[in-house]
């Protein structure tokens, strides 16, 4: 049983208790904490789960996760309230993308209820890893399902592990906080247009590491990928979705059946249409074409959570968007305040989105 159950005092966590970071200056990486979530699917059932201490996985040689990239994973953040409550934002929604993800990878669905106990229990057993309020950092929640056991050839697993590791993290690109990152149109494409693009396998990924690589020698934080069809259309961002504001008090999306569809992305075109009262749509969105009318440009996700983009590069050259892309726009300036808000429970929940988590 963890040390750290009840010891709420007062607003907040008792100080002595939390492990001492430097939360203001976390990056985005892995840190080991005290406590992982384990469920084991056999025999064409889930065991409960059960907390463990021990980071390592001890995994197969002939596993199809190694070999087939029988894998997938989702990532969610928990934080702390300024009232001291500890708040996810719509996991049930983490949840059912990664029933969708299973689905397409022919993997046993992790139940609704398991996958809200996994994420629970592992927030709550790591509770004095979660930043405090204020400090701009959150607990990263990465929920990971793989096909484990022997397999050699190309059929799925007969067992499967459901983890859930959480990770005290801060700003996902090194710019950090709410300041403006740019992006770089890839040569290579991301997702087929029936292929996997709109489902959070771990496969869709790698293949961006050299994308990104490329994209970061032109001076872009990541790269930015176009329909593989024509290579025309936005698509996504390695690892987030894409808003564009235009005039008319206008937000819109890329609509495609390639990217991932964003948690993030989903609230935030809500937000802008109840609270701002903006047209919001999703749709196509030609580059070259629509770039002229761009007026501010972000990347949106659960890591990236809003990020503004003063530049994309294409076609040998940047494009800027608001003051000369020197600037944060005041749309998705009040985009990020306000989302950031309801996820810190700052705001009123009108929505019903945020999710205390029992400490
Ligand atoms: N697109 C990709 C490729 C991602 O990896 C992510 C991150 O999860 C997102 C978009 C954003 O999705 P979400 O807002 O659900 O985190
Ligand atoms: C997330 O935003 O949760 C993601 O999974 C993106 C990942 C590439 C860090």
């Amino acid at each position: 049983m963890p040390p750290f159950r009840n010891f709420k005092e007062g607003s907040d966590l008792l100080a002595s208790a939390r492990k001492a970071l430097d939360w203001q200056n976390l990056g985005f990486e892995y840190t080991k904490t005290d406590y992982r979530f384990s469920a084991v699917y056999e025999n064409g059932s889930w065991s409960e789960g059960e907390l463990l201490t021990s980071e390592m996985i001890q995994i197969h040689e002939g596993a199809p996760a190694l070999h087939y990239a029988q894998q997938c994973f989702e990532g969610l953040k928990a934080q702390t309230a300024k009232d001291g409550r500890v708040l996810l934002f719509r996991p049930e929604l983490n949840a059912q993308r990664m029933q969708n993800t299973a689905e397409r990878l022919s993997m046993p669905a992790v139940p609704e209820e398991l996958f809200i106990k996994g994420v629970m229990q592992a927030v709550s057993a790591n509770q004095a890893w979660i930043p405090p309020y204020g400090s701009g950092a959150s607990l990263y929640i990465r929920p990971l399902l793989i096909g484990v056991g022997e397999n050699m050839g190309l059929k799925p697993a007969k067992r499967y592990e459901f983890r859930v590791i959480v990770s005290p993290v801060g700003p996902y690109y090194k710019s950090g906080g709410l300041s403006l990152i740019s992006l770089a149109v890839s040569d290579f494409d991301r997702a087929a247009p029936h292929g996997t693009g709109d489902i959070k396998a771990g496969a869709n990924y790698p293949g961006g590491l050299y994308a990104t690589r490329k994209a970061k020698e032109l001076g872009a934080n990541e790269a930015l990928y176009l329909d593989a069809a024509e290579h025309r259309y936005l698509e996504e961002a390695g690892s987030a979705n894409i808003l564009v504001s235009m005039a008319g008090n206008k937000l819109v999306t890329p609509k495609s059946a390639a990217i991932l569809p964003s948690v993030t992305r989903r609230s935030i075109m809500t937000i802008a249409a109840e609270d701002l009262g903006m047209e919001t749509e999703e749709r196509a969105i030609d580059l070259r074409k629509e770039v002229g009318s761009f007026e501010e440009v972000a990347a949106c996700g659960t890591a990236a959570v809003l990020s503004p983009v003063g530049k994309i590069w294409f076609d040998d050259h940047w494009h800027h968007f608001y003051a000369n892309g020197e600037e944060v726009g005041p749309i998705m300036q009040k985009l990020y305040d306000l989302l950031c808000q309801l996820q810190s429970g700052e705001r009123e929940d009108k929505y019903g989105w945020t999710r205390e988590v029992a400490l």
